[in-house]
């Protein structure tokens, strides 16, 4: 008899964990997944990035309807609300790709152990009232919203909001004040301020989009100040008090300074995310977490405990689906004895706004820092959108391409974008950063034309001085 019930333990169906699970099973190992909601798919495919996405790209239709970009190009409509099919879509897109995933588990043999996963000992995980043994477990538990102190989130009652109420809000609000200029405040943001609310991004620090390029993070404030989002910069709330229907908040200077308040219909709570660790029993196996929460792993993904790996958002790095994917694999391949690589320096991450805002790498001012401060040890150039002839052509003239290189081997450090498709335009970047490429490679390889991708090459002749079209 075999002395485990399984090869491999997965705690967490999340995009770490049903893929890191699918590939153990891919690589001939007996494999379990633990889950505690109804579906698979994590807070990706239930509460993230599906169904947020499905919530943008029809609102982008919407606006484009509302706010005379369609009559521009001669097509004439008014458009009109239907929120029940406008949510309704967003449930098909999630229960789609959820039960996909249903498919793929049993396609590929691996358990569904439904429940909450708590460690017995570092071989045995209790879910959902049965002991199930592995002689690896993977912790792939994730993360959940950050609570903001004296400020309680209630989504039922859809006033004092988290992420998943606020894609769920049975109605346009008329002044949403969104906590936190993060990539979900101004995904969401975004969102209803399309349908036609009124938006107010309340910000802590001085800038929106902290880790991104310092061009990027003003030149997008200026963009979604121009679509009418309204930002309180270097702010903080101290407090939200709700009556029936109507929140107050109370903001002070983020240094100190005198109190106001804000009076609206909701408040969206994104001042960031929080590693998933409670009732996992890690006391029992004796593994503790960082100062931030989360669990250290090798670059094997095994945390101080023999046996037990971690990866995606509950381990340090961006906390990012398609990061906790590319370690889900590479854990299994460890796992399996082969060896499983990710490159955490060569990471995209992508704000899906209209335009996008994207990037991967170095930011210029990181770079320079590399460079021990010698800011002639790093070029770079901008390419503005308005000079590519695709965007253009398609009334998209925001944005622009800045591509970062190191003077001397002209090696790419980092590229970043806006631009109404930079989430895609991206991955060039990212694959060329990963063969090692030189801006000269960008700028040497044949782009399509009219793309928007053709701002990427042009802003790559441009670290070589040279570029054609501005
Ligand atoms: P998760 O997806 O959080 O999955 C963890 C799973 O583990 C959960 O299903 C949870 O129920 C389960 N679990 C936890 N504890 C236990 C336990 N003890 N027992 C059993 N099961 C347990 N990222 C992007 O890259 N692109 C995007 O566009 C994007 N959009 C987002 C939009 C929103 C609104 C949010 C909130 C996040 C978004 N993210 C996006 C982030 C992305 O969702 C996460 O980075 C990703 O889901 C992390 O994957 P994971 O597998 O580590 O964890
Ligand atoms: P975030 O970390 O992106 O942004 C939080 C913002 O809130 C920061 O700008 C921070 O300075 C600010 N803040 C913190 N405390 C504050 C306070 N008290 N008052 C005002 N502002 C305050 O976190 P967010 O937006 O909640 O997203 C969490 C994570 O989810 C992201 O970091 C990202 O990893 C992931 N995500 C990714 C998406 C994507 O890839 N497109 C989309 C949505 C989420």
């Amino acid at each position: 008899m075999a002395e485990y019930d399984y090869d491999v333990l997965v705690i967490g169906a999340g995009p770490g964990g049903y893929v890191a699970a699918i590939r153990a099973a891919q690589l001939g190992l007996k494999t379990a997944c633990a889950e505690s909601r109804e579906t698979l798919g994590g807070t990706c495919l239930n509460v993230g990035c599906i169904p947020s996405k499905a919530m943008l790209h029809a609102s982008e239709f919407f606006d484009a309807a509302a706010n005379g970009t369609m009559e521009s190009m001669g097509i004439e409509v008014s458009p009109k609300l239907n929120m029940e099919k406008l949510h309704g879509q967003r449930l098909d897109a999630v229960d789609g790709l959820t039960k996909g995933i249903e498919f793929l588990f049993k396609k590929n043999k691996v358990d569904w152990k439904k429940g909450h996963a708590k460690f017995v000992d570092a071989h045995t995980v209790e879910v959902g009232g049965e002991k199930v043994t592995a002689k690896e477990v993977v912790i792939a538990t994730g993360s959940s919203v950050t609570p903001l102190p004296g400020v309680e989130v209630d989504n039922a009652k859809h006033v004092v909001v988290d992420s998943t109420g606020a894609l769920e809000l049975p109605k346009v609000p008329e002044h949403m004040v969104v906590i936190g200029g993060g990539v979900i405040g101004l995904e969401l943001g975004s969102v209803w301020r399309r349908l036609g609310a009124k938006v107010t991004c309340v910000e802590f620090l001085d800038e929106i989009l902290p880790g991104m390029d310092s061009d990027v993070r003003k030149e997008s404030r200026k963009i979604f100040k121009k679509q009418g989002i309204e930002f309180k910069l270097s702010t903080k709330v101290t407090g939200v008090s709700v009556k029936g229907k109507k929140a107050t908040l109370t903001l002070e200077p983020a240094n100190g300074g005198d109190e106001e308040t804000m009076e609206a219909d909701c408040v969206l709570v994104s001042i960031g995310r929080k590693p998933n660790t409670d009732g996992l029993g890690l006391e029992n196996i004796g593994l503790e977490t960082n100062k931030r929460g989360q669990i250290e792993v090798d670059g094997e993904f095994r945390t101080a405990v023999d046996g037990v790996r971690a990866i995606g958002d509950v381990v340090p790095g961006p906390m990012l689906a398609h990061k906790a994917e590319d370690e889900g694999i590479a854990v299994a391949e460890w796992i399996a004895g082969d060896t499983g690589i990710v490159n955490h320096d060569v990471i995209p991450s992508v704000v899906y706004t209209w335009p996008e805002i994207a990037g991967v790498g170095l930011t210029e001012e990181q770079a320079i820092e590399k460079m021990g401060g010698d800011e002639k040890a790093v070029k770079t150039s901008k390419f503005p959108m308005m000079a590519n002839s695709r965007a253009k052509t398609n009334h998209e003239p925001d944005g622009f391409v800045k591509v970062i290189a190191e003077a001397e081997s002209d090696r790419v450090l980092g590229v970043w974008a806006i631009a109404s498709v930079a989430g895609t335009m991206i991955a060039e970047a990212a694959l060329a950063m990963e063969f090692g490429a030189t801006s000269e490679d960008i700028a040497y390889t044949c782009h399509a034309h009219p793309t928007h991708a053709e701002a990427m090459k042009e802003a790559a002749m441009g670290v070589q001085g040279k570029p054609i079209h501005i």
